[in-house]
């Protein structure tokens, strides 16, 4: 057997099980997903915590298992629920990736998960991370689970200034973990990177290294360098795009449609919109054209700003009170109640729900 360093493994790294663990055993965050780590439970949790603080998550978390307690429940549930129990976390296409593997699940393995990260990550929405922290947790089985916190985490231990996003670095860093894993623990030291991640190894310049359990070995501790680390490339600026948004209603109902079945927020239900910052005259002058006739002058609900992944949506919007709940386009008029109880819509349009004075989606 070679020694680490024949390995190629970086000295601190070879340290940082011994210490990390007894660490987690005294400080892990009780989670809901770690009390029972089912492969369903995992998978749920992972994908949710995908684009969400745990924080938030967890009482998400605990209502989808509630009203979705295994896989067939998942499998056979109707779209609008799922939408309806992730409204507020965005990236919807996540839980349409569950819901589709789901099927998959039910179809080629009876409704069990399977164990092998390769057939993992056939499952849409599971990517190499996912497919790690499943194995691992849930199965026991001694892989890797590499997100940007162990990533984050890994460039200050070994003071790392390349672009830890580059697809070499992280499958190097990949190579690491996997071969520094405790072979009794590995989904207790993949969630413990994770927990030093989250509550000491802080993300935006701010490690508490007092309270690290690897702050002896940490090279980017010993140079000073630790809070300017990971290196981040620069991002390309987003693109902004322009729209005015039309709350048209007669008494307790509002006009929503539903977007296209592709691209962004595909399918999901939302306030009808025209492109570009429209005067309360030119949104009149639009509702009218979409067949609708405005009682009153517009209401003006201000402007509000959307940050979505690839995207900047700017937004002003009208409240426009019309004549008759119909119009020449596809509209679907509900009543606020039915809105904030049986439809899912994007938190892009929360400040315009709260000028309807809906409870606003988390
Ligand atoms: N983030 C993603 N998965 C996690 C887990 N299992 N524990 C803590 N943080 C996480």
């Amino acid at each position: 057997m070679s020694s680490p360093q024949e390995q190629g493994i970086p000295a601190p790294l070879t340290g940082l099980p011994e210490l990390l663990l007894p660490w987690y055993d005294r400080n892990a965050r009780v989670l809901p997903w770690r009390q029972e780590p089912t492969p369903y439970r995992v998978w749920i949790s992972e994908i949710m915590l995908q684009q969400t603080r745990v924080e938030a998550g967890k009482p998400y978390f605990e209502r989808f298992i509630s009203c979705l307690p295994d896989v067939q429940a998942l499998a056979e549930a109707d779209e609008a629920l799922l939408l309806k129990l992730w409204e507020g976390l965005g990236y919807y296409s996540r839980v349409r990736n569950l819901h589709k593997a789901a099927q998959m699940v039910m179809e080629r393995w009876g409704g069990q998960l399977p164990d092998d990260p390769a057939l993992l990550r056939t499952l849409p929405g599971v990517g190499g991370y996912t497919a790690g922290a499943i194995a691992s947790i849930a199965f026991g089985h001694v892989v890797p689970a590499v997100d940007g916190n162990v990533l984050r985490v890994t460039a200050r231990l070994l003071e790392d200034h390349r672009d830890m996003a580059a697809p070499q670095v992280k499958r190097e860093v990949e190579k690491w973990i996997g071969q520094i894993i405790p072979r009794h623990r590995p989904g207790d030291f993949n969630q413990a990177l994770m927990d030093l991640g989250a509550m000491v190894c802080l993300p935006g310049g701010v490690p508490l290294c007092e309270k690290c359990p690897a702050a002896a070995i940490c090279m980017g501790r010993a140079s000073g360098r630790a809070a300017s680390l990971p290196v981040k490339a620069a991002k390309p600026p987003r693109p902004a795009q322009s729209f005015t948004v039309l709350l048209l209603t007669r008494g307790d109902r509002v006009a929503l449609r539903k977007r296209p079945s592709r691209g962004l927020l595909a399918g999901m239900w939302e306030f009808p919109m025209a492109e570009g910052l429209l005067s309360g005259k030119e949104a009149a002058a639009v509702a009218e054209s979409w067949g609708t006739k405005p009682l009153k002058p517009p209401r003006d609900l201000g402007p509000a700003r959307h940050i979505f992944t690839h995207v900047r949506w700017d937004m002003t919007g009208w409240q426009i009170e019309v004549e008759n709940p119909c119009g020449t386009e596809d509209f679907t008029w509900v009543s606020t109640g039915e809105l904030s109880s049986a439809y899912a819509l994007p938190s892009a349009f929360r400040h315009y729900m709260e000028a309807l004075a809906l409870p606003p989606s988390r």
